[in-house]
């Protein structure tokens, strides 16, 4: 048998090579990379661990909060606050960011996570995951302000899937790269080196419901994928819908895609749906990281400078020519 390499071994590498990954941010991996092996436990588990439904409280966005939304901030948060890596920790789930107590000692570094993401599948067993984003505390008191950097700061993100196999996605800077949890032996093993996505493809993802909500660019995309072989685009387009992020980026990485979730007239004031700091930003340093794209339908989303913590953005990435042709579409009609 070839040689696994296991996580461990990665960022050892990564450590001794040009990334010269530091020492806390190899750490601050490896932890969250356990506090993930422990959440897939309890998704596992399901109805049996009792930790399906909801648990009777709200975040600051107004989502009613799933019991798992909450398993999963908690092991996170105390993986995370001992450890010596972090200066302080946020999360989709919390008002406002987690200091790091004074009895720990304080690192360089901030996480920021969406614990639970796709939890409207969490009851239905399907795919849902965990995404982080770490950041570089520039200095001085934590406070909320010390997270708002835009995307190209981050230093890694990543993502866990907990599916028919729980997967760990990783960029450091240095590409991408896949580990598979094998469970007899509680480590991750890396299954995919180079993850690449491809700069065309037929299949787009996005929540059809919305259609007569858009803004007129991202109909006349939509519409020409729908017109097929007969269309402008001289091709048939195939539709996938998963409705938890995590699930739909892991099979643009694996296969390439669009995914696309876009500003619509319900609320004009909202820039979109998906959550800058914990979903759009850790996914698109993934996706660019890879060879794809990664825009608001007018900016590349790395470089949107973030006003508030719980920032929300209208999110189109994945192959490269499709998320450029949308893009075109947008900023043609100045929308
Ligand atoms: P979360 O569960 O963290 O709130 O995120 C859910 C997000 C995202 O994962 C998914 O792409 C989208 O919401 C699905 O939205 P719709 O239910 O509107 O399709
Ligand atoms: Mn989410
Ligand atoms: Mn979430």
């Amino acid at each position: 048998m070839s040689h696994r390499v296991s996580l461990t071994q990665y960022l050892i590498e990564q450590q001794r090579g040009a990334a010269q990954l530091p020492a806390q941010l190899r750490l601050l991996i490896e932890v969250v990379a356990r506090a993930c092996k422990s959440i897939a436990i309890s998704v596992n588990k399901g109805a049996l661990g009792d930790v399906l439904g909801t648990a009777g409280s709200e975040n600051v966005q107004g989502e009613v909060q799933k019991k798992l939304d909450i398993i999963a901030n908690e092991v996170l948060i105390e993986a995370n606050e001992w450890g010596g890596h972090l200066a302080g920790m946020a999360s989709e789930e919390m008002d406002d960011m987690h200091a790091v107590p004074n009895r720990y000692p304080q690192g360089e570094y901030l996480l920021l996570f969406d614990p639970l993401d796709g939890s409207s599948n969490i009851d239905v067993n399907v795919s849902i995951g965990t995404i982080f984003s770490v950041l570089k505390h520039k200095g001085g008191d934590v406070t909320n302000d010390s997270f708002l950097q835009p995307g190209t700061a981050q230093v890694c993100a990543g993502y866990c899937v907990y599916g028919p196999q729980t997967t760990l996605v990783l960029t450091v800077g240095q590409g991408v790269v896949m580990f598979t949890l094998d469970r007899e032996q509680g480590s991750w093993v890396m299954t995919d080196s180079d993850v690449r996505i491809p700069e065309d493809t037929k299949e787009f993802a996005i929540n059809m419901s919305n259609l007569r909500h858009w803004a007129p660019p991202m109909k006349r995309y939509i519409d020409e994928c729908l017109e097929g072989k007969d269309g402008v685009r001289g091709k048939d387009f195939n539709m996938r819908w998963v409705a938890s992020m995590v699930a739909d980026v892991h099979r643009i990485l694996t296969r390439g895609g669009i995914f696309m979730y876009p500003w619509d007239k319900r609320e004009p004031n909202k820039p979109g749906k998906l959550r800058l700091m914990y979903e759009a930003n850790p996914m698109s340093f993934l996706v660019e990281q890879a060879g794809g794209m990664s825009t608001n339908g007018t900016q590349r989303i790395m470089e949107l400078q973030p006003t508030q913590l719980h920032e929300r953005v209208s999110v189109m990435l994945g192959s490269k020519n499709e998320v450029a042709r949308v893009t075109q579409y947008h900023l043609d009609q100045g929308t």
